[in-house]
Protein backbone atom coordinates (compact mmCIF):
# COMPACT_ATOMS: atom_id res chain seq x y z
CA UNK A 1 0.00 0.00 0.00
CA UNK A 2 1.43 3.07 -0.74
CA UNK A 3 1.36 6.52 1.24
CA UNK A 4 -0.43 8.73 0.08
CA UNK A 5 -0.82 10.87 3.95
CA UNK A 6 -4.10 13.18 3.77
CA UNK A 7 -3.46 14.81 0.54
CA UNK A 8 -5.72 17.80 0.08
CA UNK A 9 -8.57 16.97 -2.19
CA UNK A 10 -9.08 20.85 -3.60
CA UNK A 11 -7.67 23.55 -4.09
CA UNK A 12 -9.85 26.58 -2.85
CA UNK A 13 -8.77 30.45 -3.59
CA UNK A 14 -8.94 34.13 -2.21
CA UNK A 15 -9.74 37.39 -4.27
CA UNK A 16 -10.43 40.94 -3.30
CA UNK A 17 -9.10 44.06 -2.44
CA UNK A 18 -5.79 44.88 -1.08
CA UNK A 19 -6.43 44.46 2.90
CA UNK A 20 -9.37 43.11 2.59
CA UNK A 21 -8.16 40.24 4.94
CA UNK A 22 -7.54 37.63 2.65
CA UNK A 23 -3.90 36.60 4.45
CA UNK A 24 -5.43 37.37 7.66
CA UNK A 25 -8.61 34.59 6.94
CA UNK A 26 -6.23 31.89 5.51
CA UNK A 27 -3.66 32.20 8.63
CA UNK A 28 -6.99 31.84 10.99
CA UNK A 29 -8.14 28.45 8.57
CA UNK A 30 -4.99 27.15 8.86
CA UNK A 31 -2.92 28.78 11.70
CA UNK A 32 -0.02 29.58 9.35
CA UNK A 33 1.09 32.80 7.80
CA UNK A 34 1.17 32.63 3.83
CA UNK A 35 2.86 35.94 3.14
CA UNK A 36 6.45 34.34 4.20
CA UNK A 37 8.63 36.68 1.97
CA UNK A 38 10.65 39.33 3.95
CA UNK A 39 9.77 41.88 1.50
CA UNK A 40 6.46 41.48 1.33
CA UNK A 41 6.13 41.64 5.02
CA UNK A 42 8.01 44.83 4.25
CA UNK A 43 5.16 45.70 1.98
CA UNK A 44 2.77 45.06 3.81
CA UNK A 45 0.93 42.82 0.58
CA UNK A 46 0.62 39.42 -0.82
CA UNK A 47 3.46 39.33 -3.48
CA UNK A 48 3.76 35.86 -4.67
CA UNK A 49 0.98 33.52 -4.32
CA UNK A 50 1.04 31.71 -0.81
CA UNK A 51 -0.17 28.86 -0.35
CA UNK A 52 -1.12 26.38 3.03
CA UNK A 53 -3.56 23.45 3.81
CA UNK A 54 -6.08 23.55 6.29
CA UNK A 55 -8.10 20.09 7.77
CA UNK A 56 -12.42 21.05 8.28
CA UNK A 57 -13.52 19.32 11.09
CA UNK A 58 -17.41 18.12 12.03
CA UNK A 59 -18.66 17.93 14.98
CA UNK A 60 -21.34 14.02 15.19
CA UNK A 61 -23.50 16.10 17.42
CA UNK A 62 -23.54 19.48 17.43
CA UNK A 63 -26.02 21.44 15.07
CA UNK A 64 -24.55 23.16 11.93
CA UNK A 65 -22.64 25.97 11.78
CA UNK A 66 -21.43 24.98 14.85
CA UNK A 67 -19.70 21.93 14.70
CA UNK A 68 -17.02 22.99 12.29
CA UNK A 69 -13.56 23.41 13.10
CA UNK A 70 -9.95 23.43 12.62
CA UNK A 71 -9.14 21.18 14.68
CA UNK A 72 -9.94 17.60 16.02
CA UNK A 73 -11.62 18.56 19.01
CA UNK A 74 -15.09 20.32 18.51
CA UNK A 75 -14.70 24.42 19.74
CA UNK A 76 -18.25 23.92 20.80
CA UNK A 77 -19.05 20.70 22.87
CA UNK A 78 -15.52 19.62 23.40
CA UNK A 79 -15.67 16.15 21.86
CA UNK A 80 -14.22 14.64 19.28
CA UNK A 81 -14.96 15.65 15.89
CA UNK A 82 -14.19 13.67 12.68
CA UNK A 83 -12.42 14.91 9.78
CA UNK A 84 -14.35 16.33 6.43
CA UNK A 85 -11.65 17.16 3.77
CA UNK A 86 -8.04 18.67 3.29
CA UNK A 87 -8.25 21.94 1.71
CA UNK A 88 -5.35 23.76 -0.04
CA UNK A 89 -5.28 27.25 0.04
CA UNK A 90 -3.92 29.47 -2.96
CA UNK A 91 -3.78 33.12 -1.55
CA UNK A 92 -3.69 35.96 -4.03
CA UNK A 93 -2.29 39.43 -3.63
CA UNK A 94 -4.83 42.46 -3.69
CA UNK A 95 -3.00 45.42 -5.41
CA UNK A 96 -3.34 46.24 -8.62
CA UNK A 97 -0.41 46.04 -9.90
CA UNK A 98 -0.32 42.00 -9.02
CA UNK A 99 -2.77 40.92 -11.13
CA UNK A 100 -0.61 38.44 -13.32
CA UNK A 101 -0.12 36.67 -9.99
CA UNK A 102 -3.44 36.45 -9.08
CA UNK A 103 -4.66 35.15 -12.26
CA UNK A 104 -1.92 32.79 -12.32
CA UNK A 105 -3.13 31.43 -8.98
CA UNK A 106 -6.70 31.25 -10.17
CA UNK A 107 -5.66 29.19 -12.78
CA UNK A 108 -5.72 26.08 -10.67
CA UNK A 109 -8.26 27.24 -7.99
CA UNK A 110 -12.08 24.83 -8.06
CA UNK A 111 -13.56 27.74 -5.62
CA UNK A 112 -12.86 30.74 -4.14
CA UNK A 113 -13.59 32.97 -1.50
CA UNK A 114 -14.26 35.90 -2.40
CA UNK A 115 -13.18 38.54 0.68
CA UNK A 116 -14.66 42.37 1.26
CA UNK A 117 -13.95 44.42 3.94
CA UNK A 118 -17.52 45.29 4.91
CA UNK A 119 -16.10 49.37 6.74
CA UNK A 120 -15.34 50.25 3.14
CA UNK A 121 -18.04 50.98 -0.07
CA UNK A 122 -18.61 48.17 -2.18
CA UNK A 123 -17.27 47.59 -4.74
CA UNK A 124 -13.50 48.36 -4.99
CA UNK A 125 -11.36 48.67 -8.19
CA UNK A 126 -9.95 44.69 -7.19
CA UNK A 127 -13.06 43.42 -5.84
CA UNK A 128 -14.46 43.87 -9.16
CA UNK A 129 -11.34 43.08 -11.42
CA UNK A 130 -10.76 39.50 -9.10
CA UNK A 131 -14.76 38.98 -9.65
CA UNK A 132 -14.55 39.10 -13.06
CA UNK A 133 -10.90 37.39 -13.35
CA UNK A 134 -13.04 34.43 -11.13
CA UNK A 135 -15.81 34.49 -13.94
CA UNK A 136 -13.07 34.53 -16.93
CA UNK A 137 -11.58 31.00 -15.80
CA UNK A 138 -14.50 29.75 -15.17
CA UNK A 139 -14.52 29.76 -11.67
CA UNK A 140 -18.34 29.07 -10.53
CA UNK A 141 -18.26 27.88 -6.69
CA UNK A 142 -17.90 31.03 -4.56
CA UNK A 143 -18.43 31.90 -1.00
CA UNK A 144 -18.33 35.62 -0.21
CA UNK A 145 -17.26 36.15 2.47
CA UNK A 146 -18.24 39.84 4.57
CA UNK A 147 -15.11 40.74 6.58
CA UNK A 148 -14.03 42.73 9.42
CA UNK A 149 -17.30 43.16 10.95
CA UNK A 150 -15.97 43.42 14.31
CA UNK A 151 -15.47 47.36 12.88
CA UNK A 152 -18.84 48.17 11.94
CA UNK A 153 -22.25 48.21 13.75
CA UNK A 154 -25.32 45.38 12.96
CA UNK A 155 -27.14 47.79 11.24
CA UNK A 156 -24.05 48.97 8.82
CA UNK A 157 -23.42 45.44 8.12
CA UNK A 158 -27.26 45.02 7.08
CA UNK A 159 -26.83 47.74 4.80
CA UNK A 160 -23.42 46.41 3.77
CA UNK A 161 -24.56 42.96 2.70
CA UNK A 162 -27.21 45.10 0.45
CA UNK A 163 -24.60 46.22 -1.18
CA UNK A 164 -22.95 43.51 -1.45
CA UNK A 165 -26.34 41.66 -3.12
CA UNK A 166 -26.88 44.50 -5.37
CA UNK A 167 -23.13 44.53 -6.50
CA UNK A 168 -23.01 40.61 -7.64
CA UNK A 169 -26.49 40.60 -9.31
CA UNK A 170 -25.84 39.37 -12.68
CA UNK A 171 -22.69 37.83 -12.33
CA UNK A 172 -20.98 34.32 -11.73
CA UNK A 173 -21.26 34.39 -7.14
CA UNK A 174 -25.22 36.07 -7.97
CA UNK A 175 -25.96 33.12 -5.95
CA UNK A 176 -22.82 32.60 -3.47
CA UNK A 177 -23.30 32.47 0.19
CA UNK A 178 -22.28 35.95 2.49
CA UNK A 179 -20.91 35.01 5.27
CA UNK A 180 -20.22 37.71 8.16
CA UNK A 181 -16.95 36.81 9.75
CA UNK A 182 -13.92 39.16 11.45
CA UNK A 183 -11.08 36.98 10.10
CA UNK A 184 -9.06 39.01 12.91
CA UNK A 185 -10.93 38.00 16.19
CA UNK A 186 -11.96 34.44 14.62
CA UNK A 187 -15.82 35.34 14.36
CA UNK A 188 -17.78 33.24 12.71
CA UNK A 189 -15.12 30.80 11.52
CA UNK A 190 -17.62 27.85 12.11
CA UNK A 191 -20.01 29.48 9.66
CA UNK A 192 -17.61 30.13 6.80
CA UNK A 193 -16.46 26.48 6.44
CA UNK A 194 -20.19 25.26 6.80
CA UNK A 195 -20.48 27.39 3.90
CA UNK A 196 -17.24 26.04 2.30
CA UNK A 197 -18.55 22.46 2.86
CA UNK A 198 -21.80 22.97 1.22
CA UNK A 199 -20.60 25.22 -1.69
CA UNK A 200 -17.49 24.38 -2.92
CA UNK A 201 -17.14 20.55 -3.93
CA UNK A 202 -13.97 18.57 -4.70
CA UNK A 203 -14.50 17.90 -8.37
CA UNK A 204 -14.41 14.70 -9.89
CA UNK A 205 -10.79 14.21 -11.27
CA UNK A 206 -9.20 10.94 -13.43
CA UNK A 207 -6.32 9.34 -11.75
CA UNK A 208 -6.18 6.98 -14.54
CA UNK A 209 -5.00 9.32 -17.16
CA UNK A 210 -1.50 10.53 -17.53
CA UNK A 211 -0.56 12.43 -14.96
CA UNK A 212 -0.56 16.94 -16.09
CA UNK A 213 0.95 19.14 -13.17
CA UNK A 214 0.67 22.74 -13.60
CA UNK A 215 3.34 24.71 -11.99
CA UNK A 216 2.76 27.94 -9.70
CA UNK A 217 6.08 27.68 -7.49
CA UNK A 218 9.40 26.42 -7.80
CA UNK A 219 12.33 26.50 -5.41
CA UNK A 220 15.90 26.22 -3.96
CA UNK A 221 15.24 24.45 -0.97
CA UNK A 222 19.19 24.42 -0.03
CA UNK A 223 21.01 26.48 2.87
CA UNK A 224 23.35 29.04 1.68
CA UNK A 225 26.74 27.36 2.57
CA UNK A 226 25.57 23.85 2.20
CA UNK A 227 28.55 21.17 1.53
CA UNK A 228 28.33 19.67 -1.87
CA UNK A 229 27.12 16.36 -0.91
CA UNK A 230 24.39 17.50 0.67
CA UNK A 231 22.59 19.72 -1.78
CA UNK A 232 18.82 18.79 -2.55
CA UNK A 233 18.06 19.22 -6.14
CA UNK A 234 15.50 21.96 -7.47
CA UNK A 235 11.93 21.56 -6.14
CA UNK A 236 8.55 22.52 -8.02
CA UNK A 237 5.11 22.94 -6.36
CA UNK A 238 1.81 22.80 -8.71
CA UNK A 239 -1.75 21.09 -8.79
CA UNK A 240 -2.53 18.23 -10.77
CA UNK A 241 -5.73 18.28 -12.81
CA UNK A 242 -5.47 14.39 -14.01
CA UNK A 243 -3.54 11.12 -13.21
CA UNK A 244 -0.43 10.61 -10.41
CA UNK A 245 3.02 10.86 -10.08
CA UNK A 246 5.11 8.67 -7.87
CA UNK A 247 8.45 8.71 -6.19
CA UNK A 248 11.23 7.80 -9.51
CA UNK A 249 9.05 8.59 -11.95
CA UNK A 250 10.88 10.55 -14.99
CA UNK A 251 8.89 13.33 -15.71
CA UNK A 252 8.85 15.98 -18.93
CA UNK A 253 9.01 19.65 -17.90
CA UNK A 254 7.28 22.27 -20.68
CA UNK A 255 8.42 24.60 -22.52
CA UNK A 256 11.51 24.23 -20.64
CA UNK A 257 14.58 26.28 -20.22
CA UNK A 258 15.76 27.93 -23.65
CA UNK A 259 18.71 26.69 -25.22
CA UNK A 260 21.31 29.30 -26.42
CA UNK A 261 22.97 27.67 -29.27
CA UNK A 262 19.35 26.18 -31.01
CA UNK A 263 17.89 29.83 -29.94
CA UNK A 264 14.91 27.66 -28.97
CA UNK A 265 12.96 26.50 -25.22
CA UNK A 266 13.60 23.01 -25.02
CA UNK A 267 12.16 20.44 -22.81
CA UNK A 268 13.47 19.34 -19.62
CA UNK A 269 13.63 15.76 -18.59
CA UNK A 270 14.13 14.80 -14.95
CA UNK A 271 13.17 12.36 -12.05
CA UNK A 272 11.14 12.87 -8.86
CA UNK A 273 12.80 11.70 -5.84
CA UNK A 274 10.82 12.98 -3.69
CA UNK A 275 7.07 14.63 -3.03
CA UNK A 276 5.15 15.86 -0.28
CA UNK A 277 2.16 17.91 0.71
CA UNK A 278 1.25 20.26 3.51
CA UNK A 279 0.64 17.18 5.62
CA UNK A 280 4.37 15.54 4.99
CA UNK A 281 6.57 13.45 2.59
CA UNK A 282 4.35 10.83 0.56
CA UNK A 283 4.77 8.23 -1.75
CA UNK A 284 2.69 9.20 -4.56
CA UNK A 285 0.57 12.35 -5.38
CA UNK A 286 -2.71 12.40 -6.85
CA UNK A 287 -4.96 15.14 -8.40
CA UNK A 288 -6.39 17.89 -6.17
CA UNK A 289 -4.65 20.18 -3.75
CA UNK A 290 -1.22 22.09 -4.10
CA UNK A 291 1.72 19.79 -3.94
CA UNK A 292 5.80 20.00 -3.99
CA UNK A 293 8.36 16.91 -6.28
CA UNK A 294 11.85 17.07 -5.63
CA UNK A 295 13.54 16.78 -8.83
CA UNK A 296 17.66 16.05 -9.65
CA UNK A 297 17.31 19.13 -11.26
CA UNK A 298 19.72 21.66 -10.45
CA UNK A 299 19.00 23.67 -7.35
CA UNK A 300 19.81 27.16 -9.63
CA UNK A 301 17.67 26.64 -12.11
CA UNK A 302 14.49 26.66 -10.16
CA UNK A 303 15.17 29.28 -7.79
CA UNK A 304 12.40 32.24 -6.63
CA UNK A 305 9.47 30.70 -9.05
CA UNK A 306 11.36 30.63 -12.19
CA UNK A 307 9.33 27.63 -13.24
CA UNK A 308 5.93 29.66 -13.14
CA UNK A 309 3.35 28.62 -15.51
CA UNK A 310 5.38 25.03 -16.69
CA UNK A 311 3.79 21.74 -16.94
CA UNK A 312 4.54 19.03 -16.49
CA UNK A 313 3.74 15.25 -17.41
CA UNK A 314 5.19 11.72 -18.62
CA UNK A 315 7.67 12.26 -21.56
CA UNK A 316 6.10 12.46 -24.79
CA UNK A 317 2.33 12.75 -23.44
CA UNK A 318 2.07 16.90 -23.20
CA UNK A 319 1.31 19.11 -26.33
CA UNK A 320 3.80 20.20 -28.15
CA UNK A 321 5.67 24.18 -27.60
CA UNK A 322 3.52 26.13 -29.12
CA UNK A 323 4.83 30.04 -29.81
CA UNK A 324 1.47 30.10 -32.78
CA UNK A 325 -1.96 30.46 -30.55
CA UNK A 326 -5.66 30.81 -31.85
CA UNK A 327 -8.13 32.44 -29.32
CA UNK A 328 -11.46 32.61 -29.39
CA UNK A 329 -12.16 35.78 -27.93
CA UNK A 330 -15.20 37.59 -25.90
CA UNK A 331 -14.53 40.69 -24.69
CA UNK A 332 -15.82 42.95 -21.92
CA UNK A 333 -17.82 45.96 -22.32
CA UNK A 334 -15.41 47.78 -20.08
CA UNK A 335 -12.08 47.29 -18.20
CA UNK A 336 -13.28 47.73 -14.35
CA UNK A 337 -9.35 47.32 -12.57
CA UNK A 338 -8.92 51.16 -11.82
CA UNK A 339 -11.04 53.85 -9.75
CA UNK A 340 -12.63 54.68 -12.80
CA UNK A 341 -13.90 51.69 -15.53
CA UNK A 342 -13.00 52.57 -18.96
CA UNK A 343 -14.48 51.43 -22.31
CA UNK A 344 -13.16 48.25 -24.28
CA UNK A 345 -11.93 48.81 -27.58
CA UNK A 346 -11.24 46.60 -29.94
CA UNK A 347 -8.52 44.82 -30.60
CA UNK A 348 -5.86 45.51 -33.14
CA UNK A 349 -3.45 43.46 -35.43
CA UNK A 350 0.23 44.07 -33.95
CA UNK A 351 -0.92 44.72 -30.72
CA UNK A 352 0.18 43.60 -27.63
CA UNK A 353 -1.25 41.49 -24.59
CA UNK A 354 -0.82 39.54 -21.57
CA UNK A 355 -2.49 36.30 -22.06
CA UNK A 356 -2.53 34.20 -18.90
CA UNK A 357 -2.53 30.66 -20.15
CA UNK A 358 -2.83 27.90 -17.09
CA UNK A 359 -0.40 29.03 -14.35
CA UNK A 360 1.60 31.18 -17.26
CA UNK A 361 1.52 35.02 -17.60
CA UNK A 362 2.96 35.61 -21.45
CA UNK A 363 3.21 38.60 -23.53
CA UNK A 364 2.28 38.23 -27.18
CA UNK A 365 1.62 40.10 -30.57
CA UNK A 366 -1.60 39.97 -32.27
CA UNK A 367 -0.91 38.54 -35.89
CA UNK A 368 -4.60 38.09 -37.56
CA UNK A 369 -7.98 38.71 -36.23
CA UNK A 370 -11.31 37.24 -38.16
CA UNK A 371 -14.59 38.29 -36.09
CA UNK A 372 -14.61 37.05 -32.66
CA UNK A 373 -11.35 34.63 -33.31
CA UNK A 374 -7.40 35.71 -32.92
CA UNK A 375 -4.25 34.67 -33.61
CA UNK A 376 -1.36 35.46 -31.24
CA UNK A 377 2.33 35.25 -31.50
CA UNK A 378 3.87 34.49 -28.25
CA UNK A 379 6.97 35.87 -26.94
CA UNK A 380 8.15 32.52 -25.55
CA UNK A 381 6.24 29.27 -26.29
CA UNK A 382 4.05 27.28 -24.01
CA UNK A 383 2.51 24.01 -23.46
CA UNK A 384 -0.99 24.72 -25.04
CA UNK A 385 -4.30 22.60 -24.16
CA UNK A 386 -7.20 23.20 -26.53
CA UNK A 387 -10.25 24.36 -24.93
CA UNK A 388 -8.25 26.05 -22.20
CA UNK A 389 -9.53 29.42 -20.66
CA UNK A 390 -7.25 32.48 -21.04
CA UNK A 391 -7.50 35.56 -19.45
CA UNK A 392 -6.78 38.40 -21.65
CA UNK A 393 -5.09 41.87 -19.98
CA UNK A 394 -3.95 44.94 -22.67
CA UNK A 395 -2.43 47.82 -21.13
CA UNK A 396 -4.11 51.04 -20.24
CA UNK A 397 -2.28 54.01 -19.15
CA UNK A 398 0.04 52.63 -16.92
CA UNK A 399 -1.50 49.13 -15.73
CA UNK A 400 -2.26 45.72 -17.18
CA UNK A 401 -6.42 45.39 -17.38
CA UNK A 402 -8.38 42.40 -17.71
CA UNK A 403 -10.83 42.83 -21.02
CA UNK A 404 -11.87 39.63 -21.93
CA UNK A 405 -11.68 35.91 -22.02
CA UNK A 406 -10.65 33.74 -24.36
CA UNK A 407 -10.73 29.83 -25.35
CA UNK A 408 -7.68 28.42 -27.06
CA UNK A 409 -8.71 26.72 -30.43
P1 LIG B 1 -3.26 41.91 0.27
O1 LIG B 1 -2.64 40.57 0.24
O2 LIG B 1 -2.27 43.00 0.32
O3 LIG B 1 -4.25 42.12 -0.82
O4 LIG B 1 -4.09 42.06 1.65
P2 LIG B 1 -5.02 41.00 2.35
O5 LIG B 1 -6.36 41.01 1.73
O6 LIG B 1 -4.33 39.69 2.44
O7 LIG B 1 -5.19 41.64 3.79
P3 LIG B 1 -4.43 41.22 5.13
O8 LIG B 1 -4.90 39.90 5.59
O9 LIG B 1 -2.99 41.44 4.93
O10 LIG B 1 -5.07 42.29 6.13
C1 LIG B 1 -4.93 43.68 5.95
C2 LIG B 1 -5.12 44.38 7.26
O11 LIG B 1 -6.47 44.21 7.71
C3 LIG B 1 -4.22 43.83 8.37
O12 LIG B 1 -3.78 44.91 9.14
C4 LIG B 1 -5.15 42.94 9.17
O13 LIG B 1 -4.78 42.84 10.52
C5 LIG B 1 -6.48 43.68 9.03
N1 LIG B 1 -7.64 42.78 9.17
C6 LIG B 1 -7.84 41.61 8.52
N2 LIG B 1 -9.01 41.05 8.91
C7 LIG B 1 -9.55 41.89 9.82
C8 LIG B 1 -10.75 41.86 10.61
O14 LIG B 1 -11.56 40.94 10.55
N3 LIG B 1 -10.96 42.93 11.43
C9 LIG B 1 -10.10 43.97 11.54
N4 LIG B 1 -10.38 44.95 12.37
N5 LIG B 1 -8.96 44.01 10.82
C10 LIG B 1 -8.68 43.00 9.98
MG1 LIG C 1 -2.59 39.04 1.48
MG1 LIG D 1 -2.17 43.66 2.79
Amino acid sequence: IKKYGHQPCVNIGTAGHVDHGKTTLIQALTGSWTSVHSQELKRGITIRVGYSDAAFYKCKICEDPLGYSTTPKCKNCGKESELSRVVSFVDSPGHESLMANMLSGSALMDGALLLIASNEPVPKPQTKEHLLALQTLGIQQIVIVQNKVDLISYDEAISNQQDITKFVKGTNAAKAPIIPISAQSGLNIDALIGAIESTIKTPERDESKEPIMHVLRSFDVNKPGIKLKNIKGGVIGGSLTQGTLNVGDEIEIKPGIMDEKKKSYEPLLTEITSLGTAAGIVDYVKPGGLVAIGTKLDPAMTRSDSFIGSVIGKPGTLPENSTQIKLEVNLFDSAVGATEDTKVLPIQVGELLRLNIGTAPILGKVSKIKSNSIEVELRRPACIFEGGNVAISRRITDRWRLIGAGILG
